[in-house]
């Protein structure tokens, strides 16, 4: 059993993750009795205590949660706060000085990836990072091989077992349930190949657009920001063997094996699209040609998929906030049973959505009411039916960080891997093509999967 962390460091805990995320998962976690160490927030702003406190306040607020006044004094209890700057050393004298007694300590950057390097090279050299992890935010890398040098750098002052890289849709319970739906129910797993599936679809679609991010988005796109990670990722989940034994790794390197097996992405297979009015967008260069909207085709060659596609599209400012996972069955021989002109059903399909609202759905055919033909029945759960309220995605994972256990964090061959993969898109880009806000993007894009029934319309929920 892992060692519990006796110390979590924030860096960065002034910052709008922080705002955003940091402390109201730590309020919810507090709420729930899954602290018991004391928090150490490092930041060069010239913050009092008191001002911590403020914003920590209205950062929880902020999230819609009702504040337990009890709950937060004892949060803020665990606070203490250091004002330095992240690249001058008397500020790790003080980190060690405010934490003499830690023996697992845990160090979050919720800083830009550029001072990773020189931050963990300061732990070092000032002796913090003896049976220490770091969590990191994303992105890691803008390519292969920078993902490859920074891989480098960490490296050299502490090992891959000490470090955390945060994807948070690993965090995302509907995306640990996929582990769980193919493997805990008998019924599907016979048929979770290429004998029996078509082709699987992942659509992750915003219905909004970057919004003030303009600066942080330009430079990323579609691709880099959303699908060389998180949907990566859940691609690997759909696709990979079940685990073997229990240990550290051990799912993740069932995700390397689907990496390992998947060929470079064809740019022949490749649309991206823009917004209109991106190039509007304050921090936006006026000729961009960044993509807000992707849609590709991956191939895992192995046993179990060859000859499946993976299409997978992605988008900003779409008519709908919705990310799912659709399985295509293949679609049965035409049956005389009906007199009609509907006599050959059309292919199951399985549906795991992810947001807004989890669930499956398994698509079935019967009878029509009406006719003699087949139609499409739906069998539909909503997983918030069967539930409470589960912790939300930084919860999870810092939860899971501080308690050493690695099995929802990118490791280092699924970084490269997944940047391989992708790669050559990013060499050789299509033209972006534009498209009109609160559409499902570039036309296109159908061509992808033309041959395989087209896009499905996404299962939007009651
Ligand atoms: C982030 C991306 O990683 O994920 C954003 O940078 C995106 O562009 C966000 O909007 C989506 O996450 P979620 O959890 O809101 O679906």
């Amino acid at each position: 059993m892992a060692e519990q962390s006796d110390v979590l460091v924030i860096f960065g805990i002034t910052g709008d993750l922080a705002k955003v995320m940091t402390f109201g998962s730590l309020y919810r976690l507090e709420r729930r009795g899954k602290l018991s160490c004391p928090i150490v927030g490092v930041a060069s702003d010239s913050w009092t205590m008191d001002d911590l406190r403020t914003h920590a306040l209205a950062a929880i607020t902020g999230t819609g949660v009702e504040v337990d006044d009890a709950v937060f004094d004892r949060l803020m209890d665990r606070f203490s706060y250091i004002s330095g700057d992240f690249l001058a050393d008397d500020t790790y004298n003080r980190i060690a000085a405010a934490i003499p007694d830690a023996q697992a300590p845990a160090f979050y950057l919720e800083i830009p990836p550029s001072l990773f390097g020189r931050v963990v090279q300061h732990l070092s050299e000032a002796g913090l990072t003896r049976n220490a992890r770091v969590i990191v935010e994303k992105p890691f890398g803008h390519d292969l091989a920078s993902a490859k040098a920074l891989n480098d750098e960490l490296h050299t002052y502490i090992d891959e077992q000490q470090l955390y890289r945060i994807d948070h849709f690993l965090g995302k319970m509907p995306v640990e349930d996929i582990l769980y739906l193919r493997f805990g129910n008998q019924m599907l797993e016979p048929i979770w190949n290429r004998r029996y599936i078509q082709c699987i679809e992942i659509t992750m679609a915003e219905n909004f657009g970057v919004a003030d991010r303009g600066s942080f988005y330009d430079p990323v796109g579609c691709l880099r920001d959303v699908v060389q990670n998180h949907l990566l990722q859940v691609l690997s989940m759909v696709a990979m063997e079940p685990p073997a034994g229990v240990g550290t790794d051990i799912i993740n390197d069932r995700k390397r094996d689907v990496f390992m097996a998947m060929p470079p992405a064809d740019p022949g297979h490749y649309v991206r699209g823009q917004y209109d009015g991106f190039l509007d967008v304050v921090g936006v260069a006026p000729n961009s040609t960044t993509e807000t909207y992707c849609a590709l085709r991956l191939d895992v060659e192995n046993w179990r998929w060859h000859g499946v596609p993976f299409f997978i599209r992605a988008g900003k400012a779409l008519p709908e906030r919705v990310t799912e996972v659709r399985v295509v069955f293949r679609r049965p021989p035409p049956l005389p049973i009906a007199s009609s002109r509907a006599h050959h059903p059309s292919p199951n399909e399985l549906v795991l959505r992810i947001d807004p609202d989890p669930g499956a759905r398994l698509q079935l055919v019967a009878k029509a009411a009406d006719g003699q033909g087949f139609r499409d029945i739906h069998l539909d759960m909503e997983f918030s039916d069967e539930g409470g309220d589960g912790p939300t995605p930084y919860e999870e994972l810092l939860s899971a960080a501080m308690a050493g256990d690695k099995d929802n964090f990118a490791d280092q061959n699924a970084v490269d891997e997944t940047w391989r993969v992708v790669q050559p898109l990013l060499d050789n880009p299509p033209p972006v093509i534009s498209y009109e806000q609160g559409t499902w993007g570039p036309a296109e894009a159908n061509r992808l999967t033309k041959a395989y029934g087209g896009w499905r319309e996404p299962w939007l929920g009651a």
